[in-house]
């Protein structure tokens, strides 16, 4: 009989994906920093690049609270994330709306994490790693904050973005703040 499964194995199994996921993000940042023609944007991707590459430690501190060995795991999602990033990266480039195109694409990373942080935070509790529950929350505080930070910058560049510009490029999708 198959084994059973229990929410340990979930937790796992996320952790794994989020590893990865993380992992690519630092990445995708990088690369953001280097493409960014605004200031503020472009600080903004190498700051929570910086704090990515310690969320990533983060990580491997919850594997070996957990016992269990640092693994990534192939994340879809991500991986879907960066490659709308990059396809973007090259239908917008040198127009005035890449940096709204840039910091969206951002956002999307930042709202995939904040969704596995917030779930593996909560998982972490029930399962009595209340040490993990901790790193994991200081890591989800870092991405709202930095979707915080995104969503301000992007308005600014659309509102400077859009002055005498009609066209629906420059509207800056992702730019709306939550209510
Ligand atoms: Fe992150």
């Amino acid at each position: 009989m198959a084994k059973q499964k229990t929410l340990h194995d979930a937790f796992y199994e996320t952790l794994k994906d989020v590893y990865y996921a993380e992992k690519q993000s630092v990445k995708a940042l990088k690369k953001s920093a280097k493409a960014a023609e605004h200031a503020e944007l472009r600080q903004a991707f190498e700051t929570h690049a910086e704090e990515s590459a310690q969320q990533v430690e983060r990580l491997t501190q919850v594997f070996e609270i957990i016992g269990k060995p640092a693994r990534a795991k192939t994340c879809e999602a991500m991986q879907g994330i960066v490659s709308e990033m990059e396809e973007d990266l090259e239908d917008f480039a040198e127009t005035p709306a890449a940096d709204a195109v840039l910091a969206a694409c951002a956002q999307a990373v930042e709202h995939y994490e904040i969704a596995r942080y917030g779930t593996l935070k909560t998982w972490a509790g029930q399962l009595g790693y209340a040490d993990a529950a901790k790193l994991l929350d200081e890591t989800l505080q870092e991405e709202k904050k930095t979707d915080a930070r995104l969503s301000e910058i992007a308005e600014a560049i659309n509102a400077a973005g859009t002055a005498g510009d009609d066209t629906e490029a420059s509207n800056g999708k992702g730019s709306k703040k939550a209510a």
